[in-house]
């Protein structure tokens, strides 16, 4: 660690105490912030990790719709983002006016939102989910409801294969996770036939490797679609020794550090959040020097929104 590196991690830790405050992380960020921060996960954790701290100031160092359902769900708080530009591609694949439009066309239909939706997006829903709990969602609806998924339809085609039910898909996408494709992973599988495929369902490539498996070219027990926590969990009790991880770069950080009798390769050297890496150690510091930014999120938009977040936390 560099001197420059050691005099800014000594200031946030001061300026976090000074705050009361508490530093939240996605498993994509950058190793720096993720060595610093009080806990570190998936959307799914994060939310949980924000409804239940008592300090006075969250920083979330994640991307914005992540801000948000802290703010929502922690009303009395000050919630802070160090960049406000950290965005989320599959997010603005859809907006309320357009989610409005398409529960009018199918009326009396349950929505679930994947947690990478706006407020006003997540305030016209009825589930909010995250890839973490996604199955039991939809399997919490009952059988003979429509429902309407959004915005991810890899994560939608993933969960009409393992529930068996059928649901209305809006076409949106990550552009890193469907830009890891299935030439992506038969070059890597290629190089590594030993190793186990871990991949978010997000992704581009999730439908060719289980199609491999169903076709028998992959074995079955070497698959598995996972949250980013999830794939935490499951290379630290698997007892292979290799891993093809297929979804954002920052997640090797955490698995190689916890893991150092593994090897892991990531599926694609490419797929890289600009969103996440907004986020830095000297934003972190001004974040929590200057208190900015704060994320707020209008009273009524809070209020029909979490209704969908509890759903998914009580399904967590
Ligand atoms: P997880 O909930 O699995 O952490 O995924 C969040 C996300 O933004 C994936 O890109
Ligand atoms: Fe959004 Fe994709 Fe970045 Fe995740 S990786 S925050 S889904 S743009």
């Amino acid at each position: 660690m560099s001197l420059l590196t050691t005099d800014i991690t000594t200031e946030i830790a001061d300026l976090k105490r000074l705050r009361h405050a508490v530093i939240l992380a996605h498993n994509y960020q950058i190793p720096e912030i993720q060595d610093l921060a009080d806990f570190v996960g998936d959307s799914l954790g994060l939310s949980q990790a924000a409804a239940h701290t008592d300090a006075e100031v969250i920083v979330f160092c994640g991307v914005h719709f992540m801000a948000e359902t802290a703010a929502i769900l922690c009303p009395e708080r000050t919630v802070l983002i160090p960049d406000p530009q950290a965005g989320c591609s599959l997010a603005a694949t859809i907006t309320a006016e357009q989610l409005r439009a398409w529960k009018a066309e199918h009326p009396g239909a349950v929505v679930v939102s994947y947690v990478n939706t706006s407020a006003e997006v997540k305030a016209e829903s009825d589930y909010c989910c995250t890839s973490g709990n996604a199955v039991k969602v939809i399997q919490a609806i009952p059988a003979d409801r429509e429902v309407l998924f959004l915005p991810d339809m890899f994560l939608g085609i993933h969960l009409e294969r393992v529930t068996g039910r059928k649901l209305h898909l809006w076409m949106g996408e990550c552009h890193v996770h469907a830009g890891i494709g299935p030439q992506d992973l038969l070059r890597i599988r290629e190089a590594h036939p030993e190793a186990e495929l871990l991949i978010h369902p997000e992704c581009g490539c999730a439908s060719t490797a289980l199609y491999g498996v169903s076709c028998g070219v992959v074995p079955q027990n070497g698959v598995a679609v996972l949250s980013t926590e999830g794939i935490i969990r499951h290379a630290r009790s698997s007892t292979a020794r290799e891993f093809l991880i297929a979804t954002e770069v920052g997640i090797l950080h955490r698995l190689r550090r916890d893991n150092p009798d593994k090897t892991f390769y990531p599926v694609s050297e490419s797929a890289v959040c600009q969103y996440m890496k907004m986020i830095t150690l000297e934003k972190l510091a001004r974040s929590l020097r200057d208190g900015v930014y704060e994320v707020r999120v209008p009273t009524d938009v809070a209020d029909r929104a979490r209704g969908a977040i509890l759903r998914m936390l009580e399904l967590a």
